[in-house]
């Protein structure tokens, strides 16, 4: 016998259940991560539809409506763990959302600190929406771990708006595109960022097009994977209560272009949150 342990088999309605959160549908980048490392998690998805977009709301306006909505989507699905799957609100929200609940909470921040380490040229880019840019957590992380690069910083609601549109079946203007990273890319080659932080997480759903739109030497990085092993990390023992995987909640109506979206990440089931 060697000392290896044989693994843990879960049954498929046995999993943690955990519940995801953001403003659209950028937060299934997130689950289809932590889908990969714990396939027998059940599964929820609070879409928050009703407040899209997250990134241009005045802070106060939008930390008190998503401790509410927040609050509607535990009671409804019992969570043993809660992931915050968008920079906009993780980088307001954690202190009060974990004073409010006893459930673990994990966040998604942007990845400045892997960003730094791998960054040769010690210029990085900074994607995100208007807010994130802008946010003091953002600053902090900047002058914890990259304070020897430059960070030159987009803050782009037109993005998000992009990625989510066509993750609902809508094309992608690539010259649009190449006018928003042009604060990144339209300067000398020396000056140009070597490594860009994706740090909203609808951008994920755009990898190819940025990649695209961008020189062929540029990292385009996530909080992903670093997310989904934190959840593996901190994740408690399953309560057994809890609903069956695969469930999508939206704040406002959803037709069958967000149905498609969300089914396509594995939430066949759709419900309007009470
Ligand atoms: N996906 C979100 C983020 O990570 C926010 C997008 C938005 O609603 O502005 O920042």
């Amino acid at each position: 016998m060697s000392g290896t342990a044989a693994p843990v088999i879960l049954a498929a309605d046995s999993g943690p259940t955990i519940l995801a959160a953001d403003s659209g549908l950028g937060g299934l980048t997130i689950v289809a991560e932590i889908r990969k490392a714990l396939p027998q998690a059940r599964l929820a998805y609070l879409c928050d539809n009703a407040f899209f977009p997250y990134g241009t709301r005045p802070d106060a306006e939008l930390l008190g409506h998503f401790l509410g909505v927040m609050n509607r989507a535990i009671d409804r699905v019992q969570p043993d763990l809660i992931v915050t799957a968008c920079n906009t609100i993780s980088t307001i929200c954690l202190p009060q959302l974990r004073a409010a609940t006893s459930i673990p909470v994990v966040g998604v921040v942007p990845a400045i600190k892997p960003a730094a380490q791998q960054s040769k040229r010690r210029i990085i880019g900074l994607l995100a929406t208007p807010a994130t840019v802008n946010r003091r957590y953002t600053d902090d992380l900047i002058q914890r771990y990259a304070a020897g690069c430059t960070v030159l910083r987009i803050g782009s609601a037109e993005l998000v708006e992009m990625a989510e549109a066509q993750l609902l079946g809508e094309a992608i203007d690539r010259e649009q595109l190449r006018r928003i990273l042009a604060p990144f890319f339209a300067r000398p080659a020396d000056a140009q960022p070597d490594v860009v932080v994706l740090a909203c997480t609808h951008f994920p759903l755009l990898r190819a097009e940025l990649q695209a739109a961008g020189p062929a030497d540029v990292a385009w990085i996530d909080s992903g994977t670093a997310v989904a092993r934190r959840v593996v990390d901190v994740l408690p023992p399953p309560r057994g209560a809890g609903i069956a995987s695969g469930l999508a909640l939206t704040s406002a109506s959803h037709g069958p272009a967000l149905q498609r979206a969300l089914a396509q990440f594995g939430f066949a089931t759709v419900e309007a949150l009470a």
